[in-house]
Order: structure tokens, then sequence, then C-alpha cells
């Protein structure tokens, strides 16, 4: 499997060569199905839009194999107005107009909860020109929608059940593609808020998680993506922030904000950063562990990551790092230019050993559980600075640890070891 993603390998095991087969011959694919679609990447290019590039190259290669009637679906994220693109791309290489649609059917899914998410969606999006396309997608969608799945033996768990079903809503393409990017660039907005709304209460005592939980309970806000932290990243968040602005931007349309919520979220690292600093006054020659290196627990990548971000800086400016990830650090050494001041750890106990200060940088479960005894036996300072917000203040006082967070009041202790009342 060469992603690290909860359920995919034994799925894949059950299904393989059974109801999924892969072949590297796309003709022969084209020919074999009704609808296609396409998942090829999006990467960001120089200006902040997408590069389609991948998705023009992989349409000119279904127009040349194209034979009766195929509905083309775009799943990858893409910038409205593409599904027009691609019509005109099929047009140019001749194929009839009466043979192909092109729909529209954003992909929701978070890394690393992906087959839950897909199979119990809040929402499925179908952005279709005409009935006879957006019918070939509803039957697809069909066990979902109408529940079978549910009750299939072997079915995962998860939210959506027989009663309560997945729900299909189909828009125009255009609305469609909208929809994709306006959830993401909100949810993004609503982790930059948080973490502004964090940098606030920490000037004033205020503690950012019973600020978080206090707006959450409003049905109106909800408590999900309330979470601050060191930042948001991944391979989709700044990615799609940036690309809608451009969109925004193409059409001669104001949207500023997104370029604020960036610009947050970019403000919010060196905050962090600034943390570290301010807890250990010099970085040179400090020796630092590092927990997490995705850009989020659960999962094994690396792309935007706040840590590895971080980390970097961290060496640049003379700090001995030493980084455990449960299941990102392969992919870390591709990117962080070996060093002789950055190690790996084979668990996090062994990351701690004599360092100077602690840092939380994903959100694993297995650091929500640290044995607090035994870290503080490992380390030379008990000092945690903690990106994620994963423990109680109080609590890492009383277990001797000096401990950072974000959006609340740091606790230092007066001696190192020695728990004594919290100091401003
Ligand atoms: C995101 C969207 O959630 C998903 O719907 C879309 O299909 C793809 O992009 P993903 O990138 O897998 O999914 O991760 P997500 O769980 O959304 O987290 C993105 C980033 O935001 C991570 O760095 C995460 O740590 C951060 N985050 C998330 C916060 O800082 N606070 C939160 O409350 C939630």
């Amino acid at each position: 499997m060469p992603i690290f993603e909860d359920h995919l390998p034994a799925l894949l095991a059950r299904h393989r060569d059974r109801s999924i087969a892969f072949t590297t011959d796309l003709a022969s694919g084209v020919t074999r199905c009704e609808a296609i679609f396409i998942a090829v990447g999006t990467p960001q290019g120089d200006t902040g839009a997408a590069d389609l590039s991948y998705v023009e190259a992989v349409v000119s290669e279904i127009a040349r194999a194209i034979s009766g009637y195929k509905v083309i679906v775009e799943k990858s994220t893409v910038p409205v107005y593409t599904n027009e693109w691609i019509r005109r791309v099929l047009h140019r290489h001749g194929v009839d107009p009466a043979s192909f649609d092109v729909v529209s059917n954003p992909e929701f899914l978070r890394e690393g909860t992906a087959i839950i998410d897909f199979l119990h969606p809040d929402r499925i999006v179908v952005g279709a020109a005409n009935e006879r396309s957006a019918d070939v997608l509803r039957r697809i969608y069909e066990p979902l929608t109408g529940g079978a799945y549910y009750n299939q033996p072997g079915a995962l768990p998860g939210p959506c059940s027989v009663e309560h079903p997945a729900k299909l809503l189909v828009t125009s393409a255009q609305s469609a593609e909208i929809i994709k990017h306006a959830s993401n660039a909100f949810l993004a907005l609503k982790i930059s808020f948080i973490n502004a709304v964090a940098n606030l209460a920490e000037t004033v005592d205020a503690d950012i998680e019973d600020i978080a939980i206090g707006m959450g309970l409003d049905s109106r806000i909800g408590p999900r993506f309330l979470r601050a932290g060191l930042g948001y990243g991944g391979s989709c968040f700044p990615k799609d922030v940036a690309a809608f602005h451009w969109v925004a931007q193409q059409r001669g349309v104001n949207f500023q904000l997104l370029q604020e919520v960036r610009k947050i979220n970019e403000t919010q690292k060196d905050i962090f950063f600034n943390k570290v600093l301010s807890a250990l006054w010099t970085l040179r020659g400090k020796r630092l562990a590092a927990l997490g290196l995705a850009f989020k627990g659960d999962t094994d990548d690396i792309r935007e990551s706040p840590a590895i971000d971080l980390i970097k800086r961290l060496l640049e400016a003379g700090a001995t790092v030493t980084a455990y990830d449960p299941a990102a650090m392969e992919r870390s050494k591709a990117v962080l230019p070996p060093s002789d001041k950055l190690h790996y750890a084979s668990d996090l106990y062994a990351a701690a050993k004599d360092a100077d200060a602690v840092l939380i940088l994903t959100d694993w479960k297995e650091f929500a559980t640290i044995d607090l005894v035994r870290l503080n036996q490992a380390v030379r300072f008990p000092i945690v600075i903690d990106g994620r917000n994963l423990y109680k203040p109080q609590d890492m006082f009383e277990n001797g640890f000096t401990y950072v967070s974000v959006g609340r009041t740091a606790s230092y202790q007066a001696q190192q070891g020695k728990p004594r009342s919290a100091v401003l």
C-alpha cells in the first residue's frame, strides 16, 4: 500500500481482482466502463492557481479511446469551469458531443479517515448538466444513498445507516466545483479564526479550549474544526485556499478574506517558533525532541506539514532535533536535508532522551497518552511545548513540566522539576 490509510489494505485485499482491477492500459479501461473518474493531482502552480496539466493530459488520452456514451467524472479538486474545459478538450479531439457528459463529483474525504468518510459521507455532491448523466452517478452511489451497504455483512460502521443513508445533492457542474473549493476554504477559515482567537486569548489569560467549546455549542457554529494549533497543513487546505482565491481574482471578485486566512496560518507557524525560542532563550546547541512529522495524526503524509516547516527552522537556528512519528519518518527523510543535527528515534521516549524541550507537533493519539513520569525521567529539562493542545496545563504542571501550548497561559515551573504554583 503506497499510503498509510486505515481499512484500505483490508478492503483492497478483499476486492482485488474481483471488483477492482488495475491496468496501465487506459484505452481498455475506457472501453469497458460507463463512468470514468478523473482523480489525478491538481498541484498548486506558481500563481496559486491549480495546475491542471495532469487533468488535460488524461482527458486527451480519454478522447482517443472513447467509444459509446461515457460519463466523465471530475473527482480531482478543480477550479470552477474545469468541466467546461474538459468538454472543450474532448471537442478539440473530435469527440462527438453526444457520446459523453462531464460531471463534477467532488470528494470530501479526509486523509487518515478516508474510507469511513467515503462510505459515511455528510453528503455526496453531483454537478451534472442533465438527468442522463446525473442518473449514472445516482446508480453508482445507490448502495450508500439507498442504505443497502449499511446492512451488508462486513460493512464498516459509521454515522450513516439504513435509516439514515447518505444524502446526494444534484447541482450544476459549476456549483459542485465551487462547493468543493468553498467547503475547504471555509474549514481553513474556521481554523485560522480559532487560531487568531487563541492568540488573543493568550494575552488575556483566557483558555482557547473553553472558548472553542463555548462557541461550538452554538449549533450554528458547530464544534468541529475549532482546534487551535500551530496552523493547518496537508495537500488540500493550503492549495485550495490559494486556488479559490485565484479563481475569485480571475473573475474580478474581491475575496481578500482568503488571503487573510492564509496569512493567519503562516503567522501561526512563526508564533509557534517564537514560543520555542522564548521557552529556551537560545536554540544553538539545544537538543529538541520533535513528536510528529505528519501534517496531522493518522497519516504518513507530510505535504505542507507545519511540523516539517518548524523542524527546518529549528535546524537552521542551530538546534539539534530528534524526531519521532509513528508513520511519517520514511517520507520525512526524503525531504528533510540529512544533517548531523537531525536524528530519528524509534519511539517517543527515545526521542525525548536528554532533550532540553519536547515539542508536540502532530495530534497522534499516541502523543495524547504519554506516560508523563517516564517522559519526565527521560528529558534533561521538563519543558513541553505543545502545538496541538493535547494536555491540560494543570496536569502537566502537576507532573513537573513547564508547559507552553496554544491559546492558554503557559505554566512555568519556578524551579525545573519541582512543581509549585503557576507563574506567568
Ligand atoms: C481536508 C478536508 O477536511 C477534506 O474534506 C478534503 O476532502 C481534503 O482536505 P485533510 O487535508 O485530510 O482533509 O485533513 P483535515 O483533517 O481537514 O486537516 C487539515 C489540517 O487542518 C491539518 O493540518 C489539521 O491538523 C488542521 N486542523 C484541522 C486544525 O489545525 N484544527 C482543526 O480543528 C482541524
